[in-house]
């Protein structure tokens, strides 16, 4: 039976190099799925244009998008449709994303894109397509309610693959004559609908549709498998050369940090002060941007980072977030009463504080903020 797979967007993982990284596997795998179609989702762009372009060229992913135009030359970035042929039905697949999402790249150089609103592109569009194609198929990387709208504001779409939800749609579900199925969420499910085609016209008659979630069940691919297995070992070689850029080569493993919570329980009046500090949301802050697997961040968003005992991704060093109390005044097994202790913690600041992150660190204007 001929097989027509399409995606809805949303392939590439968040905002940072590990998962740069996991993306470039993925695509890799997927080029060899046969998939006819994938449509754009917000986090396709994650890493900037170059290298989604370069993702499509070395792995032949056929990304289309009919409404994210480049500032920079005011055109399309992707194909507006594509045309596939299967079972002597032309098929004309289009997509579009929510321009309410956000797209934010992490490559350098500051690209921006301007999302078109969906209805009125698709009411262009569509017709256009229809004069060339059997059967159009919308995925629109909307979310299940602005799908819902665009369906009932555009004529002409005949199967609707909602990308951007958690929700799976298990059963058939016909809205103003468009048959609606949704993408859902890492691959855990995946959705089949049956289309019965009267031949003498090419209009579809009947549907059947059904989501399978891909559970222990349902045995791994033994090829794909070796190939995950292998690229594990691959990305914790990756992960470990980042990590080694950021050796631990200071302090001792004699002295260790014992954490906020344990200062708190002698100096309550200066652990409120500091609670309101911007210093106990740093990692928040790398939480937010999906950056706080990032060496690079953690550097300074978090304590003892290069020291023995201090911040590391696993428990018990996780428990060292945010620039902590130690991070200025040191291991707290060294806790001293002399006044050198404290006055020592003076010198702390620039380490982070630096041109490039700080520009406008002032040492008194500074201290007032966050004083104790
Ligand atoms: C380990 C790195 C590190 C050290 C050491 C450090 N800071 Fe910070 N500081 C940060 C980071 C990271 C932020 C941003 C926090 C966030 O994410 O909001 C910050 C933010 C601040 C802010 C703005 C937030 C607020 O609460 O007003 C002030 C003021 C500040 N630091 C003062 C200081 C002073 C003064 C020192 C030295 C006594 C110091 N910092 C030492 C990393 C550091
Ligand atoms: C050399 C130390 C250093 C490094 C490395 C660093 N930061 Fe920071 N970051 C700071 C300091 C210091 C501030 C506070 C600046 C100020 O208020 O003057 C800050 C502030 C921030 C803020 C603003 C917090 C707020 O809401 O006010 C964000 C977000 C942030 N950093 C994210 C990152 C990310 C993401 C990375 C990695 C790509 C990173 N930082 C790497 C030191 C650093
Ligand atoms: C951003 C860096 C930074 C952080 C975080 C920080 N301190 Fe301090 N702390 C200092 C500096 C600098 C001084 C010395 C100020 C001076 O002598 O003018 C100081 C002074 C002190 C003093 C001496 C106060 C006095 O009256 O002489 C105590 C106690 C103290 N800190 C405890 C803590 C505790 C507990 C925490 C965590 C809840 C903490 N500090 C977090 C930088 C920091
Ligand atoms: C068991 C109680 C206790 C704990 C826990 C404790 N302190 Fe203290 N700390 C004291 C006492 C008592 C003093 C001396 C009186 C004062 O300055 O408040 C002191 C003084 C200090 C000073 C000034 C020291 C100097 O002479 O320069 C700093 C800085 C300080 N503590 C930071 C911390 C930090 C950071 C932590 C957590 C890592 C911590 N303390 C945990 C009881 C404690």
């Amino acid at each position: 039976m001929p097989v027509l797979q399409v995606d809805g967007g949303d392939l590439f993982g968040r905002r940072n190099k590990n998962e740069r990284h996991q993306s470039e596997f993925l695509c890799k795998i997927c080029g060899t799925f046969g998939i006819d179609a994938i449509g754009l989702g917000e986090q396709d762009l994650n890493f900037g244009l170059a290298f989604l372009e370069q993702m499509i060229e070395e792995h032949g992913l056929p990304f289309t998008n009919a409404n994210v135009k480049s500032l920079g030359t005011g055109a399309l970035i992707l194909p507006e449709y594509l045309v596939v042929e299967r079972g002597g039905i032309t098929f004309g697949i289009v997509s579009v994303m929510d321009p309410a999402q956000k797209i934010i790249t992490m490559a350098s150089g500051g690209e921006e894109f301007e999302v078109l609103e969906p209805v009125a592109v698709l009411r262009e569009v569509v017709p256009r397509m229809r004069d060339k194609v059997d059967t159009v198929i919308l995925l629109g990387h909307l979310g299940d309610a602005l799908t819902d709208q665009v369906i009932k504001e555009v004529q002409g779409i005949d199967i609707s693959v909602t990308g951007h939800t958690y929700r799976n749609i298990t059963t058939e579900r016909v809205l103003d004559d468009t048959i609606m199925l949704s993408s859902a969420y890492e691959g855990r499910y995946i959705g089949k609908a049956d289309l019965f085609i009267d031949e003498t016209n090419g209009k579809i008659m009947a549907v059947s549709t059904k989501v399978t979630g891909l559970d222990d069940t349902i045995p791994d691919d033994p090829e794909i498998l070796a190939k995950v297995e292998e690229y594990k070992v691959s990305l914790t070689e990756f992960k470990e050369a980042r990590r080694s850029a950021y050796p631990r080569i200071y302090g001792s493993k004699e002295e260790d940090f014992i954490g906020d919570r344990s200062c708190k329980s002698c100096h309550e009046d200066v652990w409120q002060a500091y609670a309101k500090s911007g210093h106990m949301q740093a990692y928040n802050s790398l939480r937010v941007q999906g950056q706080h697997f990032e060496p690079d961040c953690l550097v300074c968003h978090t304590t003892g980072f290069q020291y023995e005992n201090g911040y590391a991704d696993d428990a018990p060093y996780n428990r060292l977030i945010n620039v902590q109390c130690e991070a200025c005044h040191g291991y707290g097994t060294q806790h001293a009463r002399d006044g050198k202790w404290a006055a020592q913690a003076k010198d702390s600041c620039v380490i982070c504080h630096d041109q490039e992150n700080s520009p406008e660190f002032d040492y008194a204007s500074y201290w007032d903020r966050i004083k104790h």
